[in-house]
């Protein structure tokens, strides 16, 4: 899916994502301009979970493979 993750590595981005989006890991993490973050549906709890083990947690973090 056209996913952050995804657009991130089609334009050459480097953005890990160790679990190809299956919510098991935290390396897509990414900080949301706040113009944005706020349009974003919020994140589940599986990836609000996932998001407590990112490191340099910031209130405008998300994972990249849930941003659709
Ligand atoms: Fe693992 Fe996003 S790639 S949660």
């Amino acid at each position: 899916g056209d996913n952050v993750l995804y657009l991130a590595h089609r334009h050459g981005i480097d953005l890990e994502g160790a679990c190809e989006a299956s919510l098991a890991c935290s390396t897509c993490h990414v900080y949301v301009n706040a113009d944005y973050y706020d349009k974003l549906p919020t994140p589940e709890e599986r990836e609000d979970d996932m998001l407590d083990m990112a490191p340099m947690l910031q209130e405008n973090s998300r994972l990249g493979c849930q941003i659709i």
